[in-house]
């Protein structure tokens, strides 16, 4: 078994209630209660763990036991009846009628009696997989029945937990947000973007902070250019509802922006989540916003061909199902680097990664040589696992020539990583710890939205003429978003 070195830091969760609202949903059905499963199955919750699931819709017993079963082994678990009983006596289910009084009453009654019966008193999580739209109601109503509280008060706790996109515009999040702070201080809220949860996200971060050879050139006298791809080969999935008002840019820049953040940003001084939140913020605040001109420019979106044919999308639609821009940081780290970004639905693959090109070499024998870029550090987040750093060496044989090679890391290739927790694992064990570090902050979800908008309102504006390309299905978008670095004398890799 491997050995950790000098660091190793568990975020242990406590012992809590799990309050589910919304638990009839596609989130609940398709993350969360497969993710409450898995810790259980894992050993990773708490000891003393209960879950009180809500929705408006009347379930049996039985019913509901089927659902969950069916929940677990959709998301690819095969538990032994044994797993799936300890999962199920764990559960029970209320149904919900947020706006009535009554049902928060009993919503209490029975959650004081469940923390008796588990030996807890009042540590809860709220989590809110309803549509955004019932946030303030369910929220105003928890306060007023004293299930949101003040931990200062009791030596208790109270949170809330919520999904990215929420709002479909800076007005609407900031209003959403506005009405949650009316009931809920920040460091309730824990507000999740599930990238953050990949461990392979994380693992960029431990090991710019750890390998000083990389952290000492990770800056704009070393590289060139970011790379950040974050392709699907899907497409709608029966989402088309949720789809065709969002489109791609809504529901993947929160996705994008975590991932440049966690790339490009300084290292904290801890990873503390005041300290990882500071850092994070002043990186967010070195990004300039694109202007209606800069987004002309800079921006491509486009469409897959066949969209228009899918159930459920409007005839005419222009929701997009491809992004790409490129955006420049605005620091000492990494002024002059261009970032390049594409992402999208139908491109043939399932691929999120992140690239660092390093420069040429600008000095010394081979720099007048057409080598190409001899270094690029690709970190493949999903579904591969890897870390390749490409680089130049010599070519085996009798002659002294030049060759390509790649050095590989599959960071699940050690046994004991089996039982490690999904992203969705980690974040509910961060929450039942208290730990907002992969939480994303008011700030962080105010700039995606501010980062947005005018790239939204250029799209918008019937003036500014922005074409929507058509891209075949499976294709890695339109030709166009090979021009945004084609244009800078570079190529996607
Ligand atoms: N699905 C995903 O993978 C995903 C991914 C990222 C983010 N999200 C976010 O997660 C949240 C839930 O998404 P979802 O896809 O699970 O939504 P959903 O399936 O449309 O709705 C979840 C549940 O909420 C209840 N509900 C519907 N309308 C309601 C209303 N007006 N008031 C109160 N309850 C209502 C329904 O249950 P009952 O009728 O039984 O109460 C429904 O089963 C949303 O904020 C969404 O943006 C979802």
């Amino acid at each position: 078994m491997e050995q950790t070195i000098g660091f190793c830091q568990e975020t242990r969760p406590e012992n809590c209630g799990f309050v589910l609202f919304g638990a009839t949903g596609h989130l609940a059905a398709g993350k969360i209660i497969p993710a409450l499963f898995g810790l259980c199955a894992k050993n990773l919750a708490p000891e003393n763990l209960y879950f009180l699931f809500a929705a408006r819709t009347e379930l049996d017993r039985r019913t509901f036991e089927e659902h969950l079963a069916a929940a677990v082994s959709a998301a690819g678990a095969r538990p032994s009846p044994r797993e799936l009983k300890n999962f199920l006596e764990k559960v029970e289910y209320l149904r919900a009628d947020y706006e009535s009084d009554d049902f928060y009453r009993r919503l209490s009654v029975r959650l004081d009696e469940l923390d008796a019966k588990s030996g807890l008193k009042k540590k809860r999580l709220f989590y809110l997989a309803t549509p955004p739209a019932a946030f303030k109601s369910i929220t105003e109503k928890l306060k007023a029945h004293s299930l949101l509280f003040d931990p200062r008060d009791c030596g208790c706790w109270s949170r809330i937990i919520i999904e990215k996109p929420y709002g479909s515009s800076l007005e609407t999040a900031s209003a959403l947000d506005t009405g949650l702070k009316e009931t809920a201080s920040e460091a309730q809220i824990y507000r999740i973007d599930h990238f953050t949860g990949k461990e392979t996200v994380q693992n960029v971060l431990a090991l710019r902070a750890a390998n000083s050879v990389f952290d000492e050139t990770w800056n704009s006298g070393f590289i060139d250019h970011v790379q950040i791809t974050v392709f699907e080969e899907l497409g709608l999935e029966g989402r088309a509802g949720f789809f065709e008002k969002m489109g791609l840019a809504r529901d993947m820049m929160s996705h994008i922006l975590q991932l440049a953040a966690i790339t490009a940003m300084d290292l904290p001084a801890s990873f503390k989540d005041t300290d990882f939140k500071a850092e994070k913020r002043r990186f967010f605040e070195s990004i300039p916003l694109l202007d209606a001109e800069a987004v002309s420019r800079q921006v491509v979106r486009a469409q897959y061909d066949g969209y228009l044919g899918e159930t459920g999308v409007a005839a005419g639609s222009r929701a997009e199902t491809f992004l790409a821009f490129k955006f420049h940081v605005n620091n000492d780290r990494w002024r002059g680097v261009p970032f390049y970004v594409r992402a999208g639905k139908k491109t043939g693959i399932k691929k999120t990664k992140i690239d660092l090109v390093y420069k040429k070499p600008e000095h010394g024998i081979f720099k007048t040589l057409e080598i190409g870029y001899p270094n690029i550090f690709s970190f493949e987040i999903q579904p591969a696992e890897n870390m390749n750093f490409s680089l130049i060496a010599k070519h085996p044989g009798p002659k002294f020539c030049l060759t390509s090679r790649t050095m590989d890391l599959n960071y699940r290739e050690h046994r004991e990583e089996f039982a490690s927790p999904t992203d969705y694992e980690r974040l509910l064990i961060d929450a039942m710890a208290g730990d907002q570090t992969l939480f994303l902050s008011a700030f962080e979800v105010r700039f995606m939205w501010q980062f947005l908008s005018p790239i939204l309102a250029a799209w918008n504006d019937g003036a500014a003429n922005i074409p929507l390309y058509a891209y075949p299905s499976g294709a890695e978008g339109p030709k166009e978003a090979a021009n945004l670095p084609k244009q800078d004398g570079r190529a996607w890799l």
